[in-house]
């Protein structure tokens, strides 16, 4: 059910649509200039309405993390979706079974065990389900490693339910660094690890047609790798106070804000948010920075959020408590945009700070 609640009761999630707009353009003619496929990762807005947008701007299809947003998304009426997230256990193929009769579903995996599943599924459907090998370009999360591709390839060689179409890689590592230049250098190296892992694989043999890389900080830079074919960026369509860290973005491009209303000023230097780790999560930045605290408040550079509980930000004030009052509302930038929208239901399209609408986030907490 829609909540029909004004968009001032807060804590609320405020989209700028200008910014977005912006962003979103934007990405689509960097994807078009490079001459690569764009397919924006759904993770970041958990809704159907902005992922059909990004493919009224030229998106080639989706990437999901969970069964349960392509669910989301099929329901929506999008076609082309691919899993860049191992499927396992039965409960999770089964579902799969029913997604991959109303939509094309490709899958990324590291595993023979995880493609064997797969493949068992592939066989019962009469068909091959397009699998893309996930390389470990440096995030050291999930992956096979560059060198070992070929091996994980010729594992994977004899499973009948399978088709390896591609190879894939997640440069998150990027967030780590210092600077937009770190950045930078991240997406030229991961890029050329890609790219040469691709033909070490049709060397041996191996049909590569997608080489898909992507993340918001690297995204610009790894698109223009000859090779790559296709990029997954998620964050950028709101940005957040990390890629404003890192220099990626900057506070007037970043389109999502948590509106938040001061609750009590208890002591001089104390003051209480109505936005706590419910609200805002409990993520820190991440690239290295001198600023701590769980988000940022726009117009209070000195003001930090610096301790949450479940529904209370705790702000410590130096020099802001004057001009602070109870009832007072804030916009605050999100450290890391992405689990901020899966705490909430709805998002509220601000134009010029008038509300025309709100969207429903309908993958929110759809989290397997
Ligand atoms: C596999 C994968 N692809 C793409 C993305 C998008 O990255 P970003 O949110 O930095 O744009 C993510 C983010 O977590 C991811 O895990």
């Amino acid at each position: 059910m829609q909540s029909q609640l004004d968009y001032r009761d807060t804590p609320s999630l405020l989209i700028d649509v200008e910014k977005m707009e912006r962003t979103l353009k934007e990405m689509a003619t960097v994807a078009a200039d490079a001459g690569v496929a764009l397919r924006p990762h759904v993770k970041t807005h958990k809704c159907t309405a902005l992922a059909l947008r990004q493919l009224e701007l030229g998106a080639r299809g989706i990437t999901v993390a969970k069964i349960g947003e392509a669910e989301v998304m099929a329901h929506a009426g999008i076609r082309d979706i691919r899993i860049a997230y191992p499927v396992v256990g039965e409960y999770k193929l089964k579902r799969l079974a029913k997604l991959m009769e109303r939509a094309e579903v490709s899958v990324s995996l590291d595993s023979v065990e995880v493609a064997r599943g797969l493949s068992d599924l592939g066989r019962r459907l009469g068909r091959r389900i397009p699998i893309l090998l996930k390389i470990n370009a440096g995030l050291n999360r999930t992956g096979v490693l560059p060198e070992d591709a070929v091996t994980a390839a010729r594992a994977l060689e004899s499973l009948p339910g399978v088709q390896l179409v591609g190879i894939l890689t997640h440069e998150g590592q990027a967030l780590k660094e210092p600077s937009r230049d770190g950045a930078k250098q991240v997406a030229l190296r991961v890029g050329a690890i890609m790219v040469e892992t691709a033909q070490r694989l049709r060397q041996a043999g191996f049909g590569i047609e997608e080489v898909s890389v992507g993340s918001t900080p690297t995204v610009r830079d790894i698109a223009r790798v000859p090779g790559v074919t296709e990029i997954r960026p998620g964050t950028y369509i709101f940005n957040d106070f990390n890629e404003v860290t890192l220099g990626v973005a900057s506070e007037e491009t970043c389109a999502l804000t948590v509106l938040a209303t001061i609750i009590s000023i208890p002591a001089d230097d104390r003051a209480v948010l109505d936005a706590g780790a419910k609200t805002l999560s409990s993520d820190l930045l991440s690239p290295p920075s001198a600023r701590k605290g769980y988000g940022y408040i726009k117009g209070y550079p000195d003001i930090t959020i610096a301790r949450l509980n479940e529904e209370h930000g705790i702000l410590t004030l130096q020099n802001a408590k004057s001009t602070l009052k109870i009832g007072q509302q804030v916009e605050i930038i999100p450290n890391h945009v992405c689990p901020v929208v899966n705490l909430a239901d709805v998002m509220y399209l601000m134009r010029n700070g008038v509300c025309e609408g709100q969207l429903e986030i309908l993958a929110a907490g759809k989290n397997r």
